[in-house]
C-alpha cells in the first residue's frame, strides 16, 4: 500500500484534521506518560501544540504539572516553560479526550508471569479512550505488541459505539524506538515508522509525525509496523545470546573473548558487534520476543532462536554466580558468608531504569547462596529484592568486600581506583578494559 499525499486525503474529516494538524492548532494527547510518552509530549508542546498528558500515577501527574522532570532524557529546564505556558498539562481524568484531536498510546505492555502478553494496560486505555471517543480523531498506538494488535484488539473497542476506523477516524500502530540514555538519539531524530489501517491513516500519521520528528518512513499497514519493532529488538536479544553463548565458550576455552568482539568487529562489512553481559534487561529486549512467539505458536510457527536465545540470555546471572564462586575458591573463600558488592543495578549504563535488571536476578541468587550483598548505583537509591528494601550504600562496603561484583558500567564509577583498591573484581561487562591486576576476573 501506497501512502498517499496530503492532498489526496478522501473524506472532508481527513482534510479537517490535515489542516489543524499542518496548522498546529490540533489538540494532542499522550496516554501513558513514561519514558515514552513524557519525551513525546514534550517533543509536540516544543513545537507549540497544546498537550493535555493522561496518566492513572497521581505522582506523575502533580510532578509533571509542577514542572519536574523524571524521566532522565527530558530536563526539568526543558519541561518546566512547556507547562509554564501552558502548552503542556497532565491529568488522570480521561474526558480530556473530548477535546483531543489525536492521542498517542504509550502504556506498558509487559510479559504474565507464563511469558504470556499482558494487554490489560493496552485494553484499560481503549475503553478509557472509547468513552470519550469522538469522529476525526487520530489514535496512534505506540506500545510495543503483537502484529495484529491495533486491528484486532484496539480497532473493535473504539469502533464500539458505531464509528468506523479510516472513514470516522484515523488509526496507526508506530513502534516506539527510543533509547533511554542515548546522547545522540532520542525522540526527535529517531526515524519514526508509521503504519495506518487505511492508506488515509497511514497518511495522517506521517503527517502528524512530520511535524516534529526529523525523519517518518510509512509503511503500508498497521502490522508491518508492529513487525518492525518485533524484528529490530529480536535481532538484537538474539545477537546477544550469540554473544553470551560465545562468551561463555571463550571462558571455558581460557580466550578473551572482548578482544575476540572486539578485533572481530574491525571486519568493515559483515559484521556487527554485540557484547555479553550479565543478561538482558529492560522492558523491551527481554520481553518483546516473547510477544512474537507468543502470536507465531497460534498460526502453528514455533520460534526457535527466540525460545534458544531466551534461553541462553536467561542462564548468564547462573554463569556469573558460578564465576564469583570460582573467583573467590580461588582466594579459598565460599560465597556463603562472604561480603559481596555489587556495582550498578541498573539495566544498562547511565540510566535509572531497574525493570528486568539481571542485577536483581544475581542479588536474588548471591543472598540465596548466603552471601551478604551491598551495592552501589548512582542513579539507583534504593531496590527490592524478594519484597525486602535494599538501599544503595557507600565506600564502606566497597571497602570491605570479598568480591566486587561489576554489573553496570556506569561512567561514574572511579574504575582505576576500584581496581587498585579492591580484593577481588568480577568484570561482567569489561568495564576494566586496559587495567590489568591479580585481582581481576573478566567475564
Ligand atoms: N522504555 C523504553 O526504552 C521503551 C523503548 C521502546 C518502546 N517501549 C515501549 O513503550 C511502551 C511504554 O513503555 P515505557 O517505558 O514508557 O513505560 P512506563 O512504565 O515508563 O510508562 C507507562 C506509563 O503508562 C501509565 N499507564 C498505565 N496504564 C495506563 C492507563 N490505562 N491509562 C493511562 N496511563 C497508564 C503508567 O502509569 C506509566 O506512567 C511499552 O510498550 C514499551 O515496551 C519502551
Amino acid at each position: 500500500m501506497t501512502p498517499k499525499a496530503a492532498a489526496d486525503l478522501q473524506t472532508p474529516a481527513a482534510r479537517a484534521l490535515a489542516e489543524k494538524i499542518k496548522s498546529k492548532t490540533a489538540k494532542v494527547g499522550v496516554v501513558g506518560l513514561g519514558y515514552v510518552g513524557l519525551p513525546l509530549a514534550v517533543e509536540y508542546a516544543a513545537e507549540g501544540y497544546h498537550v493535555v498528558g493522561i496518566d492513572l500515577n497521581p505522582g506523575k501527574i502533580d510532578r509533571v504539572n509542577a514542572g519536574d522532570s523524571y524521566v532522565g532524557d527530558v530536563p526539568t529546564s526543558a519541561l518546566a516553560p512547556l507547562v509554564k505556558s501552558g502548552h503542556l498539562k497532565a491529568t488522570a481524568d480521561f474526558s480530556a479526550v473530548k477535546d483531543l484531536d489525536t492521542i498517542n498510546i504509550c502504556v506498558p505492555t509487559p510479559l504474565r508471569k507464563t511469558k504470556d502478553p499482558d494487554m490489560s494496560y493496552i485494553v484499560n486505555a481503549c475503553e478509557e479512550i472509547a468513552n470519550y471517543f469522538h469522529p476525526g480523531m487520530l489514535v496512534i498506538l505506540e506500545s510495543t505488541t503483537y502484529p495484529g494488535t491495533t486491528d484486532e484488539l484496539v480497532r473493535p473497542i473504539l469502533e464500539r459505539n458505531g464509528l468506523k476506523a479510516g472513514k470516522d477516524f484515523f488509526l496507526c500502530f508506530s513502534p516506539e524506538r527510543v533509547d533511554p540514555g542515548n546522547p545522540k538519539f532520542q525522540t526527535k531524530n529517531i526515524p519514526k515508522v508509521v503504519g495506518g489501517y487505511t492508506a488515509d491513516c497511514t497518511e495522517m500519521g506521517r503527517l502528524f509525525y512530520s511535524q516534529a520528528l526529523q525523519t517518518v518512513v510509512p509503511v503500508g499497514s498497521t502490522q508491518v509496523a508492529e513487525m518492525v519493532k518485533l524484528l529490530e529488538n529480536t535481532f538484537r536479544m538474539i545477537n546477544i545470546g550469540l554473544a553470551n553463548e560465545i562468551a561463555v565458550m571463550c571462558d571455558g576455552m581460557g580466550i578473551n573473548v572482548w578482544e575476540v568482539i572486539d578485533a572481530a568487529a574491525t571486519k568493515p562489512f559483515g559484521f556487527m558487534p554485540f557484547y555479553p553481559g550479565p543478561g538482558l534487561g529492560g522492558h523491551c529486549i527481554p520481553i518483546d520476543p516473547f510477544y512474537l512467539s507468543w502470536k507465531t505458536k497460534q498460526a502453528g510457527i514455533e520460534a526457535r532462536f527466540i525460545e534458544l536465545a531466551g534461553y541462553i540470555n536467561g542462564n548468564m546471572p547462573h554463569f556469573i554466580i558460578e564465576k564469583v564462586q570460582s573467583a573467590l575458591n580461588d582466594v579459598s573463600k565460599p560465597v556463603k558468608g562472604s561480603r559481596i558488592h555489587v556495582m550498578g543495578v541498573a539495566y544498562k549504563r547511565d540510566i535509572d531504569d531497574v525493570r528486568e535488571s539481571p542485577a536483581l536476578d544475581i542479588i536474588h541468587l548471591l543472598l540465596r547462596r548466603g552471601a551478604t550483598v551491598s551495592y552501589s548505583d548512582p542513579y539507583v537509591p534504593e531496590i527490592s529484592i524478594d519484597g525486602a528494601a535494599l538501599q544503595a550504600s557507600g565506600e564502606s562496603e566497597l571497602a570491605g568486600a570479598d568480591c566486587v561484583l561489576i554489573i553496570t558500567d556506569h561512567k561514574a564509577f572511579d574504575y582505576k581506583a576500584l581496581a587498585s583498591s579492591a580484593k577481588l573484581i568480577v568484570d561482567t561487562r569489561n568495564a576494566l578494559k586496559g587495567i590489568q591486576g591479580t585481582n581481576i576476573v573478566r567475564l
